[in-house]
């Protein structure tokens, strides 16, 4: 199936991200948001994102024009129906992306592909849920969107073969590359990536490093380009929690059980940079550990 236009369900980090690669690649794309606010956020970010890419030369001043031309916004989820694919980057909850999609299938195109941007939430049952599991499929990108290079592909149990074509036809003219995984809890890369970062905090929380120490260890150590509990605040703690419970309860192994500090730290609602605090605190000049 040829895709052209593209719906993006949710303006927050990872849907302002997906729309900007998209629209740069030539897409037209329709983004919406019940939040108008969070919309115009959006498209602020975007614009200076593209700005980045055209002061490194990575792009031209036109190209960026171009993009941005091609991005619409609406606050009505029903717009985005007509699109020939639909990605839904709504909050990580089930029951809302669960609600999204029960919203918009009084108004797709029997063509029309869904996925959602989900990290770790079950495909086959987002997709039973819908009157297309045979058209739906996992699409997650990482964050930053435009930096990063890979996005995972999950198929659901019903999945067909022409989705999946589809969607690897369009990660290759995002020129990104895809990696395919089956669908379970957290698919590959939080697989890995989550017990890391929970096991970052353990380490905190038994007192054999500190914030500092621990992330320099990983830095240099292991040459990550961040350290595990500076990811952690980049990608949400609220997120890091989420994704810990979906593999604690899914896979029922106490390996996965949370760290009762990264429990504690969002319980506190100091969820990382979204909020100006997590393992750092980003209210001043330059980030300070808060432990
Ligand atoms: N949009 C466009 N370009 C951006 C950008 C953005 N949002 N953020 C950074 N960039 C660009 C910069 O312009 C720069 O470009 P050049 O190489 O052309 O100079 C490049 O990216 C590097 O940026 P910086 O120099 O500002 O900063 P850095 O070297 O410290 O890199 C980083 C920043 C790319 C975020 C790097 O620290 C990194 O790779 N961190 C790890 C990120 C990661 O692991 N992401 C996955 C998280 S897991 C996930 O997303 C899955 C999930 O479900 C939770």
């Amino acid at each position: 199936m040829d895709i052209r236009t593209v719906g993006i369900v949710g303006a927050g980090q990872m849907g302002n991200g997906i729309a900007h690669v998209f629209a740069l690649a030539g897409y037209d794309v329709m983004l919406t948001d019940i939040s108008g606010e969070a919309l115009a956020r959006a498209m602020a970010t975007i614009e200076k994102n593209l700005d980045r890419q055209v002061s490194r030369g990575k792009i031209s001043a036109e190209t960026k024009a171009e993009a941005l031309a091609r991005i619409r916004t609406t606050q009505s989820l029903p717009d985005v129906g007509p699109s020939d694919l639909i990605i839904e980057a709504a909050t990580e909850k089930e029951e809302i992306k669960q609600r999204i999609f029960a919203d918009l299938l009084p108004h797709l195109k029997p063509a029309t592909i869904l996925t959602s941007n989900t990290s770790s939430i079950s495909i086959t049952r987002l997709a039973s849920r819908t009157d297309r599991p045979e058209k739906f499929m996992g699409f997650h990108f990482m964050n930053p969107v435009p930096v990063m290079q890979l996005v995972e592909l999950i198929r659901g149990i019903a999945t067909d073969q022409d989705t999946w074509d589809t969607l690897h036809e369009v990660v290759k003219r995002l020129g990104k590359t895809a990696a395919s995984a089956e669908d379970f809890p957290a698919f590959i890369v939080n697989r890995i990536l989550m017990p890391m970062i929970n096991e970052a905090v353990y380490t905190l929380y038994e007192g054999v490093g500190s914030v500092r120490s621990i992330d320099e260890s990983l830095k240099l150590g292991a040459n990550h380009p961040m350290g595990p509990l500076e990811l952690a605040d980049f990608i949400g703690l609220d997120t890091c929690l989420a994704i810990m419970n979906v593999l604690h309860e899914g896979l029922a192994d106490t390996k996965y059980r949370p760290c009762p500090l990264l429990t504690k730290y969002v319980e506190a609602g100091w969820l990382g940079r979204k909020t100006q605090r997590g393992f750092y605190d980003y209210r001043g000049e330059t980030p300070v550990p808060t432990r």
